[in-house]
């Protein structure tokens, strides 16, 4: 049976599952620097900066119910925009079982196309399925804010972590840079491919 999921970009008819997935995630408390999701109009203007800037938002879709996310967010700073920070949640049901890689190597194809070089990440010291995915995806720990975190009683320490990539596009501006929008960034406009074999478990 061919697997339900799929990847997409975050469409319209999207926009609200994909803040349920977040709200899920975030109110674990756990694993997220949020513990609320931001409220649904803020996700919608991040998303329109997020399309205006060619910037990827991958999402995990599954009949039509959004089980995961990946975004690179440029740092706009002058002197920084060669940078992507790294965000990335699977609702729980959906977690070890390959959707993460799937969507974190199509995030990074993607950064890589805008002349991202750069990708950065906080990830808290006690995930450490989070930690080994990433070391797993080549990401390098770079430093580590010691009880950066106090939450529930509990204090973490925030490991941060980052990964260069190939940039492919870098000589079309002075910087590297090529401010553009989603049309012409090939590949960004994709729909619904649906995940080949590779998501491995989701069938079972
Ligand atoms: C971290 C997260 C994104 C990983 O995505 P995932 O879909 O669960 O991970 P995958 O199934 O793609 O696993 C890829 C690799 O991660 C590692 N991994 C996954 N689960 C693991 C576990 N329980 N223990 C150790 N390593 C694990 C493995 O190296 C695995 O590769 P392998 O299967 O070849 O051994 C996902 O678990 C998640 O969203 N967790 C909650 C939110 C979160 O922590 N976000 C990150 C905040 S910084």
């Amino acid at each position: 049976m061919p697997s339900r999921i799929h990847l997409s970009k975050v469409t319209a008819e999207l926009i609200e599952s994909f803040h349920a997935c977040v709200k899920e995630v975030a109110m674990e408390r756990t694993y997220l620097s949020i513990v609320e999701p931001p409220s649904l109009d803020v996700l919608r203007l991040a998303i329109n900066q997020n399309v205006v800037d060619a910037l990827p938002l991958v999402v995990g879709v599954e009949d039509s119910k959004v089980i995961g996310w990946c975004s690179i967010v440029r740092d706009r700073r002058e002197g920084f925009a060669h940078t992507g920070v790294l965000g990335i949640g699977i609702a729980k049901a959906y977690r070890e079982r390959g959707l993460g890689r799937h969507l974190l190597e199509e995030t990074l194809a993607k950064a890589s196309h805008v002349g991202i070089v750069r990708v950065e990440l906080e990830v808290f010291a006690s995930n450490k399925r989070a930690i080994r995915f990433y070391v797993r995806e080549k990401f390098e720990m770079e430093g580590r804010k010691r009880q950066a975190r106090y939450l529930d009683g509990q204090f973490d320490d925030i490991v941060c972590m980052a990964r260069h990539i190939k940039p492919s596009d870098m000589a079309r501006s002075a910087c590297g840079i090529q401010e553009t929008n989603t049309a012409s960034v090939p590949g960004l406009e994709y729909s619904a491919a649906p995940l080949k074999a590779a998501i491995r478990k989701l069938d079972r």
